[in-house]
């Protein structure tokens, strides 16, 4: 009975934002959960954003009622063209299907869950990286999957670790499926070049694994959509089988709303007329699971993006939104590195503004985070990573004296 049942351990994500959440103190700074706030620490609705809600409050057919399990068509169809290109040939000849999810988070669910009860995956294994978002193995575990983990950065640097992605690869068995980050790697920031995109597309192939990518920062990572889509582009013309569960919570600053897609790409090995079938089959059966999970996908959100997506004026508005966000952070991630570097923090901090995306790590111990939280009043995340989303201009001096004290000792 409930009784017996063991006190779960708390997301560590969110109990920093609790515990920030209770704190009364002025001087205090979330840095935990990656949410963009604009230079005054308020979240920022985006204008392209709030332009699409005003259009669609005002329309005639702007009601309440269910969408269809598989989500809005208009979303789902404009989503996947911003992953792949609208000329790519897996969205010309429609090798490809998309099922709106809630948010990232629920596409890989949908997907994980999808792999374990309907495909023969004998051995059920998913290989997350170390580190990778915290997420990603619960998910994934209550799935029903066992994980292992590949490293991603080499030992004691920011670098990416291509020797021992591969060597996990190689020692994988066929089956595996392998999470990977399209781009702006959370927590680390570093992603693979394209040349490792390319080795790490031929591996995966040689032992007919799986990738199941995780898209949640197109955009953010070099400012360029289509650059930063360059893996799961590079995979689909590499002929690969994949899935991508694409987040709208982070690029549109619609983190509540919920808003998201799951794709499938079948590998380019089938006919056409066998790829169409299978699609067919696995549509089917992932609605069928939907249904079961949450019926329907939540209507609002994907009807904002949705207007974003599908009109040329909103979606150049939208574009420089996502440009206005990553530029502040950008400005964030340089005087950072220079402060430290001034103030001579222990460490090598040139690493800062080579990476991309909404984090950094502090090389910190836990007595360090848990001093940064109870003396200084700021908030990171366990395993040492900030949110720079969090940092602006009026508190980023009172974050870098105190991670420069507690560093320092
Ligand atoms: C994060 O990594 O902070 C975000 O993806 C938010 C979350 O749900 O964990």
């Amino acid at each position: 009975t409930s009784q017996l049942v063991p006190l779960a351990a708390e997301d560590p994500l969110y109990e920093v934002l609790a515990a920030c959440q209770s704190d009364t103190s002025k001087v205090k700074i979330d840095l935990g959960i990656g949410a963009y706030k604009d230079d005054n620490g308020k979240p920022w609705v985006l204008p392209a954003v709030s332009k699409a809600e005003a259009i669609l409050r005002q329309r005639l057919d702007y009601n309440h009622e269910y969408l269809p399990i598989s989500g809005l068509k208009s979303f789902t169809e404009a989503a996947s063209e911003l992953l792949l290109g609208k000329d790519h040939p897996s969205i010309q000849q429609k090798r490809l299907l998309s099922i709106q999810s809630v948010s990232g988070t629920g596409a890989l669910y949908l997907g994980a869950l999808f792999l374990a009860t309907l495909t023969p995956l004998a051995k059920r294994v998913a290989n997350i990286s170390f580190p990778s978002w915290s997420n990603h193995s619960a998910i994934f575990r209550t799935a029903g999957w066992s994980i292992s983990e590949y490293p991603y950065l080499r030992p004691c640097s920011q670098e990416f670790d291509l020797q021992g992605t591969l060597a996990a690869i190689e020692a994988s068995p066929p089956d595996a499926v392998f999470v990977l980050h399209a781009c702006a790697h959370n927590p680390t920031g570093v992603d693979p070049t394209p040349d490792q995109w390319k080795e790490i597309a031929q591996a995966l192939k040689r032992k007919n694994q799986l990738p199941f990518f995780d898209c949640a920062y197109q955009g953010f990572a070099t400012g360029d959509f289509d650059r930063d889509a360059f893996a799961i582009r590079h995979f689909a013309e590499q002929g690969l089988e994949f899935f991508v569960a694409q987040s709208s919570a982070k690029n549109f600053g619609l983190y509540g709303q919920r808003v998201g897609c799951l794709h499938y790409i079948p590998s380019s090995l089938l006919s056409k007329k066998e790829s169409w079938v299978t699609l067919a089959r696995v549509k089917s059966q992932l609605s069928s699971l939907q249904r079961s999970i949450i019926s329907n996908p939540p209507r609002y959100g994907s009807h904002i993006v949705s207007l974003v997506l599908n009109d040329p004026e909103l979606m150049k508005e939208w574009k420089n939104n996502v440009l206005t966000m990553s530029e502040r952070i950008g400005k964030v991630r340089k005087t950072l590195q220079s402060e430290f570097e001034n103030r001579g923090t222990p460490g090598t901090w040139s690493y800062i503004t080579k990476q991309v995306g909404m984090f950094i790590m502090l090389d910190v111990r836990a007595d360090q985070v848990l001093k940064l939280r109870e003396e200084y009043h700021i908030y990171i995340s366990p395993n040492g990573r900030v949110s720079l989303g969090g940092l602006n201009t009026h508190n980023i001096d009172h974050f870098v004296r105190a991670a420069d004290r507690v560093l320092k000792e």
